[in-house]
């Protein structure tokens, strides 16, 4: 299975994710058996893109949040807890990324904790690290939970600035995960685009897409390089 998720971090307005759905949608794409294309919107727009992905030409995507509580339902004002999720159709979660643990200060514990109420709802944890803490990442979650996570590689160098990582680099940062995951999935993320997306869908079971999916043209090339 290879994993292409777009990540829209805190770009779009209401407006502009309707209109992203609305030309992905007019393109009819035919997605290669085997992939999976998932989504990761922003929470404001979850009940937007859960109905829009009900229409036929959109029914194979599948969707995403880009963080979690880590705390179940309760009195924890301003989180967003897996209840809250409930009938939006959400599958997955990208937790952990660098964004997250530099700008929101989340620790390795954390997203343990995220990990275990995602797991605990039946939504599939997209772990993110980086290569300088891969086995503390690992040894924070539990045994039975990190063979359920899918693991992205993401070097911070990487991230949004053009400069993706060779891929020498990114399978022998495979092997560490591996090692200190088990036989989890891994996926790379890191300026990936329409011409750097067949090299390592060659090597890895996805990436995850952040500049490059903003735009539907750019996304629909990685899309097509699958
Ligand atoms: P990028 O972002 O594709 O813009 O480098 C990737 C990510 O942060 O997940």
């Amino acid at each position: 299975m290879h994993y292409i998720i777009a990540n829209w971090k805190s770009h779009k307005t209401a407006a502009e994710a309707e209109e992203w759905l609305t030309a992905f949608a007019a393109q009819q794409m035919s997605i290669a058996n085997e992939t999976e294309v998932i989504v990761a919107a922003p929470f404001s727009l979850l009940a937007a893109v859960a109905s829009a992905l009900k229409v036929p030409a959109l029914s194979h995507l599948k969707l995403a949040v880009q963080d979690i509580s880590p705390f179940p339902a309760g009195a924890y004002t301003g989180a967003v807890s897996v209840r809250n999720l409930a009938g939006f159709g959400v599958e997955y979660a990208i937790l952990g990324h660098s964004e997250r643990r530099r700008y929101f200060h989340e620790t390795h514990q954390e997203i343990a904790n995220k990990i275990d109420q995602c797991l605990s709802a039946g939504i599939t944890p997209i772990v993110c690290v980086d290569n300088e803490y891969i086995v503390e990442q690992a040894a924070a979650i539990p045994d039975e939970h990190r063979s359920q996570c899918l693991v992205a590689y993401e070097d911070l160098a990487a991230i949004g600035t053009g400069n993706n990582t060779a891929l020498a680099e990114v399978l022998e940062q495979f092997k560490i995960i591996k090692a200190a995951f088990g036989e989890v999935p891994t996926i790379y993320g890191g300026s990936v685009n329409g011409s750097n997306t067949k090299e390592y869908l060659a090597h890895s079971d996805g990436v995850l897409v952040g500049t490059a999916s903003l735009k539907v043209e750019d996304f629909l090339a990685v899309i097509n390089a699958a």
